[in-house]
């Protein structure tokens, strides 16, 4: 069932955690990861539980290299636990704090520790750019470091996931397919890469505002899901466009993985707008940004964007284009997935 409520879905995190790691843990000193952040060309947009970060659908990403979070964790002798985030103390009355420690107590088991978890971000934080996504598989991948649990990394997807759906996806470089799964309890919905690589292939930031997201896209989801009528087209769209995208992936036919992206986030979108109150993520300078992107279009230089739960956009286009575009849009911070080292 799309959307279901807390109250309904049976399983905790907890159990399912309990699951998963072993009984004891044997702690280094210092655990670390890096993560990328990864941006979604066909996107995960509502959930069949909400406890568990079930998606309704499957989806499809790219990570992007030297873009995500290096996490850092250490048991700490404070009576609590202790984060900073780019060199910066969080105050524990902030929200960051409070999603970050409900994370962590998951993973504490009768014997107290806390922790001391030091995140560098390499990209603004809660602005739509995924920074929960790494920020979660980071630290997901950080505390399999620090406890020795040597989980496989299909089993740290699922435990990233319990953080932030999308962070079930920033594991891995290079494209991610996250699968729906069916089981209750969520043991078969974890994400894995797709051997394809794309050498040329290039994805452009359009920073358009680094502010905080107006609204979470943990909330954004809910109200989509109950008062959209256009939701219910959704899913039979992403199953279509995830096929389209994996085959254009696999056959470098770059016109319909562009297009199909596009489309894709578009969709989206239009759930969001057509919910109540209406949820309009953009700007005017996203809407300028798209139409000047389309003109460019017109003009015969293929390039394409989509759009996550903010204002700014992400470009995507090859490498050949790249001199055209730039003239356009001089701001845009170009990335190759395929070419630039992970972390
Ligand atoms: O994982 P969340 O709760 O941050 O949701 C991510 C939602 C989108 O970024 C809009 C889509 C996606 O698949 O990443």
């Amino acid at each position: 069932m799309i959307g279901s409520d807390s109250k309904h879905d049976t399983m905790t995190k907890a159990q399912v955690v309990a699951q998963l790691l072993p009984s004891t843990y044997a702690p280094k000193e210092t655990g670390a990861s890096f993560a990328p952040t990864n941006i979604a060309l066909c996107k995960y947009w509502g959930k069949r539980n909400t406890e568990l970060n079930l998606p309704a659908t499957s989806s499809l990403s790219i990570a992007l290299p030297g873009k995500g979070a290096f996490t850092k964790v250490m048991l700490s002798t404070q009576a609590e636990d202790t984060v900073t985030l780019n060199g910066l103390s969080i105050a524990t009355n902030t929200s960051f704090y409070r999603r970050l420690t409900q994370f962590i107590e998951l993973f504490r088991k009768k014997v107290m520790w806390r922790l001391h978890i030091e995140i560098q971000m390499t990209i603004p934080v809660a602005a739509g750019l995924a920074s929960s996504a790494c920020g979660f598989a980071a630290l997901t991948m950080a505390l399999n470091d620090l406890f020795q649990w040597q989980l496989p990394l299909r089993d740290l997807s699922i435990l990233a996931r319990l953080g932030s759906g999308s962070a079930a996806r920033s594991l891995w470089s290079g494209f991610v397919e996250w699968h729906q799964g069916e089981r209750e309890d969520g043991m078969d919905c974890y994400a894995e890469p797709l051997s394809m690589q794309w050498p040329s292939l290039c994805v452009g930031i359009l920073t358009i505002s680094q502010k905080e997201k107006f609204l979470s896209s943990r909330e954004a989801m809910l109200r989509t899901v109950k008062t959209s009528d256009l939701y219910r087209c959704w899913p039979d769209k992403v199953q279509r466009d995830l096929t389209q995208l994996k085959r254009a992936i696999h056959e470098g036919d770059f016109t319909t993985f562009g297009m199909t992206a596009e489309s894709n986030a578009l969709a989206m979108h239009a759930t969001m707008l057509s919910s109540w109150p209406p949820i309009c993520y953009a700007l005017p300078e996203t809407l300028a940004a798209m139409q000047q992107l389309w003109e460019l279009r017109q003009q015969g230089i293929e390039v394409y964007f989509t759009q996550d739960a903010g204002p700014n956009l992400k470009f995507l286009f090859l490498e050949e284009s790249k001199p055209l575009i730039n003239k356009q849009f001089s701001n845009l911070d170009i990335i190759y997935p395929f070419k630039q080292r992970v972390g």
